[in-house]
């Protein structure tokens, strides 16, 4: 392939850590261009053999961590490399700060949601906002690590197929770290924000005619063909990043766990790599005992709902997507056994929900002032639902991780609060439920009388 002259993929020498397959258990020091496991075929993760002789000892860790707060290196700065003692090293010096592309990622604020709390009949919500990441989405977290390990392998090329969110965070990464990258998208099926961030940050972005589960099936191909590193969530470096979301969280609660993590599941990384981090936390005596993780799904893209409900989590049942919180519009997951794997160790639940609940959800997390996109919204649907199967009680906490920025998705956004999201649609009348929560726009004539007519309106209603 002559239109490639970039370094022969090498692979990186594992410095403090190993690649184990989920399936069979076989260690190796290297991993191939699609992260399948060279017997079996199924995923590969990271583990860190060390810890069995010398265990990192939790409360040198935890002062280790906030120590560096204090500090304004790269590395301690970013809130996914301050965590770097639980992280797979990229340098021949552990963690050598030059290595690292890094955007200052992590540092999320965790928010009290006490209207949305009310709402959903529990005493105490926070929400861990993983939309006020660098490019407004979770995926910086984990993108930090992979690009890293990317660019320290030698490659030129990155690749990805994603729903959008995963190609800007890409596309800024590679960028920032000298490197080319190609985005696969389901063409009209992504939201023009994202699509708009992938482009500035300067990917070759192909819109192609399939759905983001056909996207990833090329991507796959692609990267046995051509030296090109692939980024989704397969890469398990990804998800050792995604993993500091739960850190950072527990750090924010003074290690104490909440009762309940609800998080959305789309390809299914995300929920895996916290969920692997609960049970690093308790390995490593950080945490004494889990907070339960629960996934929550589109109606439409419910894979892992009914892989669970039909099978008992053996045998994935796949999906044709379609829900309009198109970031999680996936409907053949391929972290679907990682998940299953962590929902039931932390004995966590998995639902879905409605399109109409996913909107109200949306609108009433953005009326207290902090706005998501419509896929971190299926979290409070969620909730709600939890609540009435008493699977969660009202006395317990929950932390809903809101997945990304309100800014991802305004055509969603408008349509609501315009009334035209439902429109010609089945769910056309529940308006009673949404009506209420909508602030149309209001075309006025430029006159103050009519501002002060509108402005003692909205005072009456
Ligand atoms: N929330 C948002 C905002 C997302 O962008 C995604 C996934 C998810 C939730 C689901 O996370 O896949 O780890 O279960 N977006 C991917 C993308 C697929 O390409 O941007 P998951």
């Amino acid at each position: 392939m002559p239109a490639f002259s970039s370094p022969a993929p090498t692979g990186v020498q594992p410095t403090n850590f190993r690649f184990r397959c989920i399936a069979c258990g076989d260690l190796s020091d290297s991993a191939s261009q699609d992260f399948r496991c060279a017997h079996c075929g199924d995923l590969l993760e990271i583990t860190y053999p060390q810890w069995k002789e010398a265990k990192p000892n939790a409360e040198t860790l935890k002062a280790a961590w906030s120590q560096r707060r204090l500090s304004q290196s790269p590395l301690d700065v970013s809130g996914v490399w301050r965590f770097r003692d639980l992280l797979p090293s990229p340098g021949t010096a552990p963690h050598d700060a030059l290595q690292v592309i890094t955007l200052r990622e992590g540092n999320t604020p965790l928010y009290e949601l006490p209207q949305c709390a009310r709402s959903a009949g529990v005493s105490r919500l926070l929400a861990k906002h993983q939309g006020m990441n660098p490019t407004g989405s979770f995926k910086d977290c984990g993108m930090t690590v992979a690009a890293t390990f990317a660019r320290r392998a030698g490659f030129r090329w990155v690749a990805c197929a994603s729903t959008g969110n995963t190609s800007a965070s890409m596309a800024a990464y590679a960028a920032r770290g000298g490197m080319s990258s190609l985005v696969l998208v389901p063409e009209g099926k992504i939201s023009w924000s994202k699509l708009s961030q992938a482009l500035d940050y300067g990917a070759v972005t192909c819109q192609l005619r399939i759905d983001f589960d056909g996207c990833l099936r090329l991507l796959q191909e692609l990267v046995r063909r051509a030296p090109v590193y692939q980024l989704n969530s397969i890469n398990p470096f990804r998800l050792e990043g995604q993993k500091t979301l739960a850190l950072e969280l527990l750090e924010q609660l003074d290690w104490n766990p909440p009762d309940h993590i609800i998080v959305p599941g789309g390809n299914l990384g995300n929920s895996s790599a916290i969920g692997k981090a609960l049970l690093e936390m308790r390995e490593l005596g950080l945490i004494s005992r889990f907070p339960k993780l629960s996934v929550i799904q589109a109606e439409g893209a419910n894979a892992l709902v009914r892989t669970l409900r039909e099978t008992g989590g053996k045998r994935l049942v796949s999906v044709q997507a379609e829900t309009r919180a198109t970031a999680i519009r996936i409907g053949n997951p391929a972290s679907w056994k990682k998940a299953a794997h962590v929902l039931e160790a932390t004995r966590g639940a998995c639902e879905q929900v409605s399109e109409v609940e996913i909107a109200q959800a949306k609108a009433e997390i953005g009326a207290e002032g902090i706005g998501c996109e419509p896929a971190s919204a299926v979290t409070l649907a969620g909730l709600k639902k939890l609540v009435k199967q008493k699977f969660v009680k009202p006395d317990e906490s929950v932390v809903l991780v809101l997945t990304g920025n309100l800014l991802k998705d305004p055509d969603f956004t408008i349509g609501f609060h315009r009334g035209e999201l439902f429109k010609g649609s089945a769910d056309e009348n529940a308006s009673a439920v949404l009506d209420p929560l909508r602030r149309a726009p209001i075309v006025l004539d430029a006159t103050l009388d009519a501002v002060i007519r509108t402005l003692e309106q909205a005072e009456r209603s």
